[in-house]
């Protein structure tokens, strides 16, 4: 379905980065949702660069509806938010006289749309286009809210910098929706910064490991085979630019240890059935067991850097080196832990309309 996600609620996403805007349709929510602008701003600022450990490229990302939305609620018809490019600078990407950026998508865009691709600023293969994904993001994690369930991300590793892991998941869920660098342990997080502006001066970059927890889901959602919890997340996580392994549970962490240390007993907790370890987070057989979903995303160092580096050029095909130029965040992964947050939003959201139907986000 090349730029569209999902079964019940469909998400398509489009525009270039240095195009007039950036979007998002989302197809198939439930009539009725409280559209919460403040909660799209907030999730957008979120995303937004600030200080040294970013681009310098700041947008305002002063979205409008163009469908979908009446009185402050969904219609239920396809919703349709424009994001406009203001603050673009095109004439870097002119300079660079076509040399492929190693890391980046533009060598791959030219054999895939023939050199017809806006290759400025990375056009449709930008960071840029996650912003619609957290606008759009933002209306399905709201409705998932109403429902209890909540979704957090924090930056687990960075360079050689370990957080902790998460323990009381709804308190440390809400603390990291509040923070603007998503880190638990304040002393790691000052040191995971230095780190990002030290590999900025040294015009490099650097990545990390993301982890994700999603409270709150029932148990019984999800499908056997293809249209497994794994296989849906996966499929979207893997659509986040820069995402190059994702793990879920205790995965390749624990995966080679004996059976008996890797099972998770279950154990009847108030009438509840509840498992007393998570390795397998939260997904037995592809099916929700209603334990949290838990989720660690390799995030690869920024592709676009400023050391010297050898390349081709993509108009003659001969060597060539590249120093690039533009405005690059020296680290993806702290604008990215909400753009991981808000695809899962929407796989979630799909999943649940797909078991429940489509009103069971506006049913009390
Ligand atoms: C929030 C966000 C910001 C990004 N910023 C940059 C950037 O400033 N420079 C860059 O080269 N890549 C950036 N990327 C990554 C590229 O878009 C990505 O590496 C490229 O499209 C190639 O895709 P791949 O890494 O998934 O193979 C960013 C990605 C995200 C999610």
């Amino acid at each position: 379905m090349k730029n569209t996600f999902g079964q019940s609620l469909q998400t398509t996403i489009f525009g270039e980065s240095h195009g007039p805007y950036i979007g998002v349709v989302l197809d198939g929510l439930a009539p009725g949702i409280e559209v919460n602008d403040d909660f799209i701003k907030e999730k957008l600022a979120l995303r937004r660069p600030a200080g040294a450990i970013s681009t310098a490229r700041v947008e305002a990302d002063e979205y409008t509806f163009a469908s979908g939305v009446f009185n402050g609620k969904t219609t239920g018809t396809p919703l349709c938010i424009l994001i406009p490019n203001t603050n673009t600078r095109s004439a870097d990407y002119d300079k660079a006289g076509r040399v492929a950026r190693p890391g980046h998508a533009d060598y791959t865009a030219m054999c895939k749309y023939h050199g017809f691709e806006d290759y400025r600023g990375g056009g449709h293969f930008s960071g840029r286009i996650t912003a619609a994904i957290v606008a759009g993001g933002a209306i399905a994690m709201s409705a998932l809210e109403k429902k209890g369930i909540l979704i957090g991300t924090h930056i687990y590793k960075l360079s050689d910098l370990t957080d902790r892991e998460f323990s009381d998941i709804k308190n440390d869920i809400s603390a990291l929706n509040k923070k603007s660098f998503a880190v638990l342990d304040e002393e790691v997080a000052e040191k995971m910064i230095k780190a990002i502006e030290d590999a900025a001066k040294d015009a490099d970059s650097v990545g990390g490991v993301l982890e994700t927890a999603i409270t709150g889901l029932p148990a019984g959602v999800g499908e056997p085979w293809f249209d497994s919890v794994e296989s849906i997340l996966s499929h979207v996580l893997f659509s986040v630019p820069g995402i190059k392994g994702v793990q879920f549970g205790a995965g390749f962490d624990k995966v080679c240890e004996r059976g008996s240390n890797f099972n998770d007993a279950f154990r009847n907790e108030d009438g509840k059935v509840v498992t007393a370890t998570n390795n397998n987070g939260g997904i037995n057989g592809g099916i929700t067991n209603g334990m949290p979903v838990i989720i660690k995303c390799a995030v690869k160092p920024t592709p676009s850097i400023y050391k010297e580096q050898q390349s081709v050029n993509l108009n003659t095909l001969e060597n060539a080196d590249i120093a690039i130029e533009g405005r690059h965040d020296p680290a993806i992964i702290h604008r990215a832990r909400v753009v991981v947050d808000s695809v899962c939003a929407l796989a979630v959201y799909d999943m649940l309309a797909a078991r429940f139907g489509t009103d069971y986000f506006t049913q009390e």
